[in-house]
């Protein structure tokens, strides 16, 4: 009896398990990844981007990559802000390339204030990322931010906010720190951290460093974030 339906050759069967394979790898084996991104100038938004990373890998099958965006000042000029010394101890940290961005399930940024609002640094990472919001490549991606100011009121809340719109304009979901993570409530001493993304005061001259509790916060982030991002890659 004849059939007008021919046997695949045994070279398209290669092919045809190979992608099975493939998918089935990336789906259930291959870990939820977290790109943790950071604009740094005296150390302290890094510091908090060190533990957010910590965080997301407490969590199993999450990996997380951390990468800073490109510096935009000269030399010269970090020197005269006390900046170029302190900028080595993350230089080893890769430069954020938009085109990566569609590899990650979740993407946390993190910028210090200026005026309220995140860096030019930060922005101009943001601003390349037009082909990804034309591709719909992040959408139905989890977004989260952090930051840093110099003093205990210098508008860490509207630097969050401002960075949250870049998510949802790219389809994102936006994630904050929930009240499960308890070392939001403390009133024992001044500290950062808030529902709407992990934060430390560098104070005015940058002395202060990232507490216990505002490093506990940025963990409990990072920890939501990889969650959050693991559940969507499930669905
Ligand atoms: C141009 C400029 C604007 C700043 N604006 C603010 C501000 O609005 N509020 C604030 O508390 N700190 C402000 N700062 C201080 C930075 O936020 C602070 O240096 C930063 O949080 C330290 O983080 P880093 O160590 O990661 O660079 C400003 C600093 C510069 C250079």
């Amino acid at each position: 009896m004849t059939t007008l339906i021919s046997r695949p050759s045994a070279k398209a069967v290669k092919v045809m398990k190979c992608a099975l394979f493939v998918a089935f790898y990336e789906e259930f084996v291959m870990p939820s990844k977290i790109h943790v991104i950071f604009y740094s100038t005296y150390g302290h938004t890094y510091a908090l981007a060190e533990a957010i990373a910590q965080g997301c890998r407490e969590i199993s099958e999450v990996d997380a990559e951390m990468f800073q965006v490109a510096e935009t000042l000269s030399s010269p000029i970090l020197e005269k802000m006390g900046a170029l010394e302190l900028r080595n101890r993350f230089s080893h940290v890769p430069i954020a390339d938009p085109k990566k961005l569609s590899e990650a399930d979740g993407i946390i940024l993190g910028s210090p204030t200026r005026y309220g609002g995140a860096t030019a640094q930060m922005r101009a990472f943001i601003d390349a990322t037009g082909s990804q919001w034309v591709k719909g490549e992040l959408i139905g991606k989890v977004g989260a931010a952090f930051t840093s100011t110099a003093s205990q009121h210098g508008g860490q809340e509207t630097t969050l906010l401002s960075l949250a719109t870049f998510f949802l304009h790219q389809g994102m979901t936006f994630a904050g720190v929930p009240y499960s993570a308890r070392e939001l409530l403390s009133m024992e001493e001044i500290t950062g951290g808030s529902p709407y993304g992990a934060s430390t005061i560098a104070g005015a001259k940058g002395e202060r460093v990232p507490t216990s509790n505002e490093l506990a916060v940025a963990r409990a982030q990072g920890r939501h974030v990889a969650n959050l991002a693991r559940k969507i890659k499930a669905d």
